[in-house]
């Protein structure tokens, strides 16, 4: 009776087992390795379009960096950003008339193909491109995984609803980033990003006024902590950014971040990580897309640029 019960114990775990490893199959891990064999030069081609870029105009690396942020925290790290059209995210309002740079990817891309075609996701490549971009503007680097696939639609109404405002209170930012597993540390230094490059503000949302004024007035060009610093000096130009250092529970970070620059650039990268993995679509979900623009599935998309 006992070896009976324990070879029914032992079915029922090998039954566990078999039955995870199969449901499993849609979710694969994302994995550092993932392009060693069939895209071996993927990040050099990704660095050079980068570089290529900034080359022509240094914000590209910011609006790179913007959009993958955009990309991330709506529904994960899918290059859903990227696709065009009337439904698109290109056209919910955080991202109206803001988000550009796609041009960068879509050459990336073109490289990428002639490479390895039918290979790389658009999501991978945005990741890289991220990264690249930051670290061609002197900041920090960090390690990504791949393995990314690309969503089949854009999710206009989540960007709508899910990416943060510029009024948004500390608490807001907070509650906001911690629904998908930021601390308040990771938002602190996040926000860090707003380090580089231009912001089309007076104010947008209060119409007409397109005068080109800088998120770090003081060095634009490169990725640092003077963010940190106008922080301290009220001189930034989002509500969202000054909640982080006004007499509330970030004071201290940013004072720390605005003495130590390696301490910001180790949490900016490693909340960088965090976002580089926001509920990716691997294995069977999702496709490699051959235009970033479109789903393979769909006719060319006007473009939007
Ligand atoms: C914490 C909440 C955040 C709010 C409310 C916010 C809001 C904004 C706004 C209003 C702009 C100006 C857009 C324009 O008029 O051109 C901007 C620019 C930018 N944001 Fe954020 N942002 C936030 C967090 C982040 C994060 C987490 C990142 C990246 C990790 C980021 C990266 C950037 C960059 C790089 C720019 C400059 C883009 C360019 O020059 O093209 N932001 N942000």
């Amino acid at each position: 009776m006992a070896s009976c019960s324990s070879f029914n114990f032992l079915l029922e775990f090998w039954l566990c087992i078999i039955i995870i490893g199969l449901s499993d199959n849609g979710h694969a891990q994302l994995d550092a390795t993932f392009y060693d064999d069939s895209c071996p030069e993927l990040v050099s081609i990704v660095n050079a379009g980068m570089k290529q870029a900034i080359g022509r105009e240094s914000r590209l690396a910011a609006s790179i960096l913007r959009n993958y942020f955009h990309d991330c925290f709506v529904s994960g790290c899918d290059a859903s950003i990227l696709l065009d059209g009337k439904d698109s995210e290109k056209f919910a309002f955080p991202n109206l008339n803001t988000a550009r740079g796609f041009e960068v990817i879509d050459d990336i891309k073109k490289d990428v193909e002639e490479a390895c075609p039918k290979t790389v996701s658009c999501a991978d490549i945005l990741s890289i491109a991220t990264r690249e971009g930051v670290r061609e503007m002197q900041g920090p680097s960090w390690e990504l995984k791949f393995g990314r696939k690309d969503s089949l639609e854009p999710k206009q109404e989540m960007a709508n609803n899910g990416l943060p405002g510029p009024s948004s209170t500390l608490g807001n930012l907070k509650e906001g980033f911690g629904e998908k597993g930021f601390t308040p540390t990771d938002v602190t230094a996040l926000s860090g990003a707003h380090t580089i490059e231009k912001n089309k503000k007076e104010c947008p949302f209060e119409g007409g006024d397109f005068n080109v004024a800088q998120l770090d007035q003081t060095t634009p060009l490169v990725f640092d902590n003077q963010y940190y610093k106008n922080l301290m000096e009220r001189r930034v130009l989002l509500d969202s950014d000054q909640v982080l250092f006004s007499n509330d529970t970030q004071d201290d970070l940013v004072t720390t971040y605005s003495k130590d620059q390696d301490a910001f650039f180790k949490d900016f990268a490693q909340a960088m990580v965090k976002l580089s993995n926001l509920s990716p679509l691997t294995g069977d979900q999702g496709e490699i897309r051959t235009n970033c623009r479109s789903s393979n599935s769909e006719p060319e998309q006007p473009l939007t640029d």
